[in-house]
């Protein structure tokens, strides 16, 4: 009777996203801080690509990171994966330091790149078999692994057909799908819905909010404004410094200014933000030479 109980009734709560949902959470409690990116900087040479940025994210918050081209997004993205050393700066994630134990982390963490990164010529069955092994996926485990990611993405019927040749959402779904082959506690999404048409969007979106009520922390960059309204929180980046952090509406009233009380969308206030504080800098600049 009590696993009659746990079943869905017929018909109901069978879409991949419930099945998502039901997915194993994560150990550890709700609200925990489970990113924490204090002073972070990273520099190629001289170029500073990330300027000192703090932030903290908590256990299964959709956590989003906006900011024009060339802001610092992904670098920081794979500062925050283990990818690349930061030049200065504490930052730990799911309980590790990244400056100690990079490896450590790596096993509680899932990246999906902005640039698709599996294997286009493999399969795939090929592509999810060879990620879950370097994941440390072995034997049956291996095997209900990619089953269950398998139903959850809905890609049971492409099984043999090589990735490259894979649709665009499709691809991107096998790339979300591998990512999450080892049950990671933090997902770091960096542009997973660029090309997507509105519809993918859409389910992607479902997908996002049923991993986050499942318990897994979600970090994602996108540049539709309107997806930052389904983040709990987000950070506004440019020139790799934070010139804002919030909950979307926190955001919005930020942008602004104080007393002011018009609505404003998203996009109106991104923009606000980055003019604000490329015109501030530019004034400071020119103060600079004057003296
Ligand atoms: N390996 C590197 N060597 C030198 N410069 C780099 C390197 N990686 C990134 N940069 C520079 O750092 C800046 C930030 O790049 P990054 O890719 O993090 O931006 P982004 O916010 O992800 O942009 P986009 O929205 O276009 O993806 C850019 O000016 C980029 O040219
Ligand atoms: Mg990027």
């Amino acid at each position: 009777m009590t696993l009659l109980r746990a079943q869905p009734p017929a018909g109901e709560d069978a879409s991949p996203a419930a099945t998502l949902a039901a997915s194993r959470p994560p150990a550890g409690q709700p609200g925990e801080v489970v990113i924490e990116v204090k002073d972070l900087v990273r520099r190629f040479g001289d170029f500073v690509a990330v300027a000192s940025t703090s932030f903290s994210v908590r256990r299964g918050e959709i956590f989003g990171l906006l900011g024009p081209n060339g802001a610092g997004k992904t670098t920081t993205f794979r500062m925050l994966c283990g990818l690349l050393p930061a030049s200065g700066g504490q930052l730990r994630v799911a309980g590790v330091d990244l400056r100690h134990a990079r490896a450590q982390a790596r096993q509680r963490i899932g990246y999906v790149s902005q640039k698709f990164a599996l294997y286009g010529n493999l399969t795939v069955r090929e592509n999810l078999s060879f990620f879950g092994g370097a994941y440390g996926l072995r034997g049956a485990r291996l095997r209900e692994r990619m089953d269950t990611v398998l139903r959850q993405f809905d890609l049971a019927h492409a099984l043999d057909e090589p990735s490259g040749q894979l649709p665009g959402g499709y691809r991107q779904r096998l790339a979300m799908a591998t990512g999450l082959l080892h049950e990671p506690e933090i997902l770091f999404l960096d542009e997973p819905t660029s090309g997507a048409d509105p519809l993918a969007r859409r389910e992607f979106w479902r997908r996002i909010t049923a991993l986050s009520e499942g318990g897994t922390t979600v970090v994602i960059t996108t540049h539709f404004m309107e997806e930052a309204e389904y983040c709990d929180r987000i950070v506004i980046q440019d020139a790799g410094k934070v010139l804002a952090i919030g909950t979307p509406q926190e955001v919005r009233a930020q942008a602004l200014g104080d007393g002011k009380s018009r609505r404003i969308d998203m996009e109106q206030a991104f923009i606000a933000i980055v003019e604000k504080a490329r015109h501030r800098s530019q004034e400071k600049s020119k103060e600079e030479v004057a003296a």
